[in-house]
């Protein structure tokens, strides 16, 4: 983690009242700027905020948009809880795999691309649900999926 980084996460500990409430908007940071989270970086979260690391390792490894492995610069999410499996997130997931040729834990040789298969995205009502990075996407179709990541490729869609 460099310096500016370092500066970044501090400034975010000023921002509450307790300093372990930036945890999770340092994770996510480290997460946007490096596409995952190493086991230095978590070290150096407890380290700023003074807290055991097995807890900012708790909070890293339970939030599905938080990553410990190398991941694509673009990294699909596709709820695959009971709602949206009615509404077809498997076959959705299927497709993505398919069209990507890659599977769960895989990046495209470009790579531009990971995918997972998670639990519910809290979007229960408008499945298929799924999310690429940060950002959440609902009433997710085939074609609509197609869409985004044409676009992706195209270099016009921009998370
Ligand atoms: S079941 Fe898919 S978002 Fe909740």
């Amino acid at each position: 983690m460099d310096d500016k980084v370092k500066k970044l996460i501090i400034k975010l500990t000023h921002r509450f009242p307790k300093k372990e409430s930036a945890v999770l908007p340092a994770l996510a940071m480290i997460q946007k700027r490096s596409g995952r989270i190493i086991e230095d970086d978590m070290e150096e979260i407890a380290r700023i905020m003074n807290l055991p690391e097995a807890r900012v390792f708790s909070a890293a490894s339970f939030y599905s948009m938080l990553s410990l492995k190398r991941i694509g610069k673009y990294h699909i999410q596709v709820c695959n809880n009971i709602v949206c499996s009615l509404l077809g997130s498997e076959s959705l997931w299927d497709h993505i795999s398919e069209r990507l040729g890659i599977t769960e834990g895989e990046i495209t040789d470009d790579g531009l691309f990971s995918i997972s298969s998670v639990e519910c995205l809290g979007s229960c009502g408008y499945g298929p649900a799924m999310q690429i990075n940060m950002d959440h996407y609902e009433n997710m179709t085939v074609e609509k999926t197609d869409y985004i990541i044409d676009s992706i490729r195209r270099g016009e869609w921009w998370l």
